[in-house]
C-alpha cells in the first residue's frame, strides 16, 4: 500500500504530494502546525490541538483554512486511508501561496493545508522509555513567541542535531538567567530529591504542551507534590529525576544531562508512573 497524503484540498500519493514553490510556509516558514498521537486505532486530544491551531493561527492572523469539523474529518480520513493504528498525524497551515512580499498577501489568499501520518511502533517506544533518553543543553536561541507553534524551527533542528552528535535525543535551551526553557522538541520536566514535580509556567518562553498538560491533570488526580516555576540547568542536574513530554513521545525519563547521570542515571518512578498512566488521562476517539 502506499501512503497517502491530503494536499489543499486533494487526497494524492505521499510520493507525489508537493506544495507550490511561493507556498509561505516555505519562503517564510509563514504558518503553524500540529502533531497528535494515533495510539491503538485512536486519535489522542484531538480536541486540545485543535484549539491550539486556532489559537496559533489566530495569534500570525491567518484563517482557518476550513472549519472545524471538515478539519477532523479530514485528519481522519488520513489516518484511515494510510491504516496507522499506531503513530502521528502531522497537520501544517500556512498563509497560503503569493507572490514574494514580506508583508501579507491579500486577505482573499486561501490558507494551504497539508495533513500526512505515518505509523510507528508502539514497543520501539516502550524499549526507548524503558532505557531513558540523554539530554544536552544549549543556549536559548529562538524568538520570544515560541508558544505559537510555528514550523520556524531552525533553531530547534540545530539543537536536535547537536544532541544527535553526542549521542543524546534532546537539546534543552538554558535562558540568560540559566533557567531551563523546554526542548527542541518537548516540554521539560524534573522531580526534585523531596520528590516535588517542577515544570516551567507556560508562559511565553515555551510551547503549552498537550501532553504536559495531561501530565498535570494526573499530578492533579494522584495530588502529587507540584511546583510550576522555572528551573536552573543546575538543579536539574541535581534532580532525583527528569522527563521530558511530547505527542511524539509521552512521557519519556531523561537518565543524563550533559553527559552526566540523573539520579541513579535510570529512568525514575515518577517518570515510569506518569508514562504508564498516560492514555488513561488522555482524551481519545476511534479514528
Ligand atoms: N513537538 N515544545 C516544543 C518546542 C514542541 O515542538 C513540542 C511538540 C512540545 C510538546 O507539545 P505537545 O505535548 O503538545 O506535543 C513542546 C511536536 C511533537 C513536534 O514538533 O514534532
Amino acid at each position: 500500500m502506499s501512503r497517502v497524503a491530503y494536499v489543499n484540498g486533494r487526497y494524492v500519493r505521499h510520493a507525489e504530494a508537493a506544495v507550490h514553490i511561493e507556498d509561505r510556509g516555505y519562503q517564510f516558514a509563514d504558518g503553524v502546525y500540529e502533531v497528535c498521537e494515533i495510539w491503538n486505532g485512536r486519535i489522542v486530544d484531538a480536541r486540545r490541538h485543535l484549539d491550539r491551531l486556532e489559537r496559533s493561527l489566530s495569534e500570525l492572523s491567518i484563517r482557518m483554512p476550513m472549519g472545524r469539523a471538515a478539519l477532523e474529518m479530514i485528519l481522519r480520513e488520513v489516518v484511515r486511508r494510510n491504516l496507522v493504528h499506531d503513530g502521528l498525524v502531522y497537520i501544517q497551515v500556512t498563509r497560503g501561496v503569493a507572490r514574494r512580499d514580506h508583508v501579507f498577501p491579500s486577505a482573499d489568499t486561501p490558507p494551504a493545508l497539508v495533513v500526512t501520518a505515518r505509523s510507528a511502533r508502539p514497543e520501539v517506544a516502550e524499549k526507548a522509555a524503558e532505557a531513558g533518553v540523554g539530554v544536552i543543553s544549549v543556549p536559548e536561541n529562538r524568538w520570544d513567541r515560541v508558544d505559537i507553534k510555528t514550523v520556524g524551527l531552525l533553531p530547534n533542528v540545530l539543537a536536535k542535531q547537536k544532541a544527535k552528535e553526542s549521542g543524546a535525543k534532546e537539546a534543552w535551551f538554558i535562558d540568560r538567567d540559566g533557567f531551563v526553557t523546554e526542548g527542541g522538541s518537548t516540554n521539560a520536566w524534573i522531580v526534585t530529591k523531596d520528590n516535588v514535580l517542577v515544570t516551567r509556567p507556560a508562559d511565553h518562553g515555551i510551547l503549552k504542551g498537550i501532553t504536559r498538560q495531561v501530565v498535570l491533570d494526573m499530578v492533579e488526580k494522584k495530588g502529587l507534590a507540584f511546583e510550576e516555576r522555572p528551573f536552573t540547568l543546575e538543579e536539574a542536574k541535581e534532580a532525583k529525576e527528569a522527563f521530558i513530554t511530547a505527542a511524539s513521545t509521552l512521557v519519556m525519563p531523561v537518565v543524563s544531562l550533559d553527559g552526566k547521570p540523573v539520579g541513579n542515571g535510570h529512568p525514575g518512578e515518577m517518570s515510569r508512573d506518569l508514562r504508564a498512566g498516560f492514555h488513561e488521562m488522555a482524551e481519545s476517539e476511534p479514528v
